[in-house]
Parts: structure tokens; sequence; C-alpha cells
């Protein structure tokens, strides 16, 4: 029984891969986006005005999008004739112009938002209420709090800025959001220390040290942007250069130490690599996190003193985290890659690793060959046959580009400027104001019989209680699944707060007499260390087949 099923699953898989491959070649035929390999590529816009340095997608479909006010002009001015007045300013001191905008992934528009100190290099979360918790920058927004709460008249809602609330200036710092709904706000530049944001009350200044931050800085820092992951027991697991800890952060105490990478190499800022917690399994009892790429230590001064362009580490550590004893499991990727992006895509089984360089770090003008080609990791797979290489792109996505999870299941692609303005011409790689979207395989129209169809609206659910999704489909296999994804900050490689939950569910049941119309009952995470309080996007999976979110709130 056990032989056979697999025999057919084999078959099943050759069939499925020979209608892919036809699939994929009649769409090359017809003209319709880019790419013949696993996925295809599709510019939504050619400028939005503004590089995509920082992105957060909220429960509005709208994308906020913003960079830095240092850089000079951008290509969109600001609403309503506003200009920024700022004497110290390096780059300009009257800018009429948006260094932030906000893309509405439905209409696949985008227009001008208002941020008036300097966003560079910062950190965000989303609050459980859905509104867009940004924390710190550099120059005169270095120790700023800025918050969007996203509104269904976009015309009416925009940044809101708190000057000087963070107890110290965070720039690079990572933010994580926390069950009780603030956000813990770790490191930043020359800061050995963590605080919280909100303030549970105005005379909060306090920080609270942490020593592992300055045992990770070396002379080249290589332990800016953290990787930050919330462990299934409520602590936090953090990596910064070559190693982590596993921190609670309520008793200030380091509860595991784990092994350094084999290797050594460093893989956080400017060394950059990038990170993901891997999917959490229904009520589960282990996580892992995978750290990917990153540059060998001396990239980034051999490109400052020498312009020596380093080879970027082609490495991969997989580690369970919630092991009393864990070590690194370490795989090699397909290509080296410094500067990529980690999406976790709905179907709760694929990492998408898309954008960045193969050559080495990450600051102005420091990176070379762009890695257009995107990788899928598949962390279920066996081992030595997890990466597949997806279409090629065709647009370099270098330093200070960004890519997000969308709700429909595509992955937003936009920023790229290694530059310290915006410059488009005389240089081998321009400030990019695109946004691109890729479509992994699972879109393909080959596979619409597949594709679920939720018919349930937005739902409020309960820690730990079931709640049903009724959906539409064509051909229902017998493996039907719930994910839950956050939508999650994403700027320097790292998408903060991205989370995904398989959830619990029953056998999916017909309903009434509608042909092709069924529901399952999903069970919501018990706790919200599990996943912390606020807005995700729910898919119903058959077979691979992720079907279009819908946003959920969960509290
Ligand atoms: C941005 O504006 C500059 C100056 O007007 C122009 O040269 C450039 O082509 C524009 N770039 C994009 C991508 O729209």
């Amino acid at each position: 029984m056990e032989l056979l099923s697999s025999a057919h699953v084999r078959v099943l898989l050759f069939f499925s891969l020979l209608i892919f491959t036809a699939a994929a070649g009649a769409a090359a035929a017809a003209g319709g986006g880019g790419g013949s390999g696993g996925g295809r590529w599709d510019l939504l816009q050619s400028s939005i005005g503004v590089s995509a340095m920082h992105m957060q997608l909220l429960h509005n479909d709208r994308v906020v999008v913003f960079d830095s006010t240092t850089l000079g002009p951008s290509n969109l001015s600001l609403p309503g004739g506003a200009c920024r007045r700022y004497p110290n300013e390096p780059a300009l001191k009257v800018d009429c112009t948006a260094h932030s905008a906000e893309y509405d992934v439905t209409t696949n528009s985008f227009r001008p938002l208002t941020v008036l100190t300097d966003t560079l290099c910062s950190s965000g979360s989303v609050a459980p209420d859905g509104t867009l918790v940004q924390t710190g920058g550099s120059n005169d927004g270095d120790r700023n709090a800025r918050t969007f709460r996203p509104c269904s008249n976009s015309a009416t809602c925009g940044w809101s800025e708190a000057s000087n609330v963070l107890a110290v200036s965070r720039w690079y710092a990572t933010n994580q959001i926390l069950p009780d709904g603030r956000a813990i706000v770790i490191g930043g530049r020359g800061q050995f220390n963590y605080e919280f944001y909100p303030k549970t009350n105005a005379a909060d200044t306090a920080t609270i040290p942490l020593p592992f931050l300055s045992q990770t800085s070396d002379p080249e820092e290589n332990n800016l942007y953290p990787f930050v992951h919330l462990n299934i027991d409520g602590n936090l697991f953090i990596f910064a250069n070559n190693r982590a800890i596993l921190l609670d952060y309520k008793k200030n105490a380091v509860v595991r130490t784990y092994p350094k990478m084999p290797g050594g190499d460093p893989r956080n800022y400017p060394s950059t690599g990038s990170s993901v917690l891997l999917p959490l399994k229904p009520s589960p009892t282990e996580a892992e996190v995978l750290v990917c790429g990153g540059a060998p230590a001396g990239s980034y001064l051999q490109v400052s003193q020498h312009g020596t362009f380093v080879r970027a580490l082609e490495t991969c550590g997989r580690i369970k985290i919630t092991d009393e004893a864990p070590t690194w499991a370490m795989e090699i990727m397909p290509m080296p890659r410094v500067m990529g992006d980690m999406v976790l895509l709905p179907t709760g089984d694929e990492v998408l690793i898309i954008n960045g360089a193969g050559m080495g770090a990450a600051a102005w003008e420091m990176g070379q060959n762009p890695v257009l080609m995107p990788l899928l990791y598949r962390p279920r797979a066996l081992s030595g046959s997890r990466f597949v290489v997806q279409s090629q792109g065709t647009i370099p996505r270098l330093y200070h580009s960004t890519a997000v999870l969308l709700r429909d299941g595509r992955v937003l692609v936009g920023g790229s400027n290694p530059h310290n303005r915006y410059v488009f011409s005389n240089v081998e790689y321009p400030t990019e104001l695109s946004l691109e979207a890729f479509s992994p395989e699972y879109l393909n129209p080959a596979f619409a019989a597949s594709r679920p169809s939720i018919i349930s609206p937005l739902l409020l659910i309960s820690y730990g209680k079931q709640f049903p999704l009724r959906f539409r489909i064509g051909s229902l296999a017998n493996t039907v699944s719930v994910t839950m994804a956050s939508p999650a900050f994403a700027t320097h490689s790292l998408s903060m707060n991205q989370r995904l939950l398989i959830l619990g569910t029953t056998e999916p049941v017909a309903v009434g007499r509608t042909a092709g119309v069924y529901e399952v009952v999903a069970t919501a995470p018990v706790t919200a260390t599990l996943a912390p309080p606020g807005y995700y996007m729910v898919f119903v999976v058959n077979n691979g087949i992720p079907s279009e979110g819908i946003w959920i709130q969960i509290q």
C-alpha cells in the first residue's frame, strides 16, 4: 500500500511535470511575462518614483514603501506642494519630493506619502490593530517612531511622526512583534542593547544591555540588522555575525548559546545574508531557523580599501532552535548570494530566495554580479535536492532591494539603490524605482482547476478556537492544508516578523448541493507566542496550490 502510493505519487509528479513544462512553454510562446524555468516575472510599474528600500504590506492590500530623506530628490513630488526644509540636510536643504509612497496592489497604482524626518535603514512591525509602527532611522529621525494606520479611503491616511521617543538612536536595528503586541527594538549601530515600543509609560527611557551584540561586532561590524525570530517557547532567537543566542527578554537572560556556524563567516550587515523561521507545524513542538548566503569575513574591507569584490557565500545553515544542544546542518546553494531576500511562500513548504549579488557586500557601490535567478528552498525535501532554480529576472536588485509576499500569492519585488543619491545614468546599476511581481509556479494557469478559492469574508479569530473556511474548487486533492502568513517588514534582506504557520484542519467536507464547494475547519494557533496578535493572510492549500489568501485578525 505504502509502496503503491509512493509509486503513484511519482507517476503523478511525472505527468504534472509534463503539463508544467508544456504550460510554461505555452506562456513563453504567448509572450506573457518572462522566463521559462519555475515561476514568472511581470513588470508592474516601471517607476513609482521612490526606491523600495523598505516595504510593508498592510491589511488593506496596500504596501507602504519608503527609503531615506538624505538621498536628494526622488522622482515623486510630495503631496499638496509640501517641502521638507532641513538646514543640516547633506543632500538638499529644501526637498519637495517624497521618500515614501503607498502602492495599491489591487489597482496597481501608487500615491506619494509624507515623511519629513530621515528613515534610512530603519525597522518596523505591525501592531495588533494593523498599524505599521516604524522606528528609528538616521540624522534627524534616528530616535523617532512613525505610525501608518491603513484606511479604506486611501487619500485620508498618512504617516504620523513622534520625535525622540526612542531611548537611543536606532539605525540598522531589528524589530520583532511580541505576544503582548509591543515591538522589541534590538541593536542598531553602536547600540548593544534593546528597548520596547510603544512605551508602557512616557518615563520609560530604559535600554536593556545585550552584550551579545558587542561580542559579535568585528572591524566590519557584521552584527547589524540581527536576525531575530520569536521562538515557540516565547524566547527570542537572535543571530548576529556567525552565531546565535536564545534570549529571555523579560529576564534579560541568555537561556541558550548556539554553536558558531561552520565556516565562521559573517551573515549580518554589511556581510548581509538572510534568515527565516521555517514554517511551523500545527501545535509545534520544534522550530527551525534557516540562514542563507552572506559574505566572507573581510569582504566589506576588501571593496572599501582595495576595490576587490569577493565571491559571496553559497552556504546555508539550518538549525533546530528548540533543541537543547543543536548543531548546524550546512547546505550548498546552486550559486553564491549576498543581499538575498527570503520569503516564506503560502504553500507552507517553500522558501523563496530572491534578489542580491554574487560578489561584494552591502553598502553603497559594493555589490557586483546581480543574481537574477531566484531559488526555491523546499525544507521538507531530501537533503541535497532542496534547491530549485527559478526563472531568471531582468532587473538587478542589489543593495536596498526588497521582496514581500502578497495576499494573492505573488511576491512583490522592488528597490535597489546602491548609490547615496538617486542616480540614473553613467552607472552600472542605476537606482531602481520599478516594481515587479514574481509569480511562483503555483500561480501557473495550468493549475486553475486545483486552485481553491475561499468564499469567506474577513474574519476575527481567537487563540485556540476553530474556524470554518469555505472554498470552491474544480478538483480536490486528498491533501488540503490551511496556512497563515504574517505580513513582514522587509529591508536589507531581512523580513522582520515573517512567520508562517500550518494550522490543524479537519478533512474537507462537501457543502450543500453545490458542486465543488467544501468546508474545512481550521484551529487557530493556541497562543500569542505562536502567533503574535494582529493581521495574517490565511490560505487554503490544495496539493501544493494555494488559494488567494484572506485577511484574518487574531486576538
Ligand atoms: C527620474 O527623474 C529623472 C530626472 O527628471 C529622469 O532623468 C529619470 O529618467 C527618472 N527616472 C525614472 C526611473 O523615472
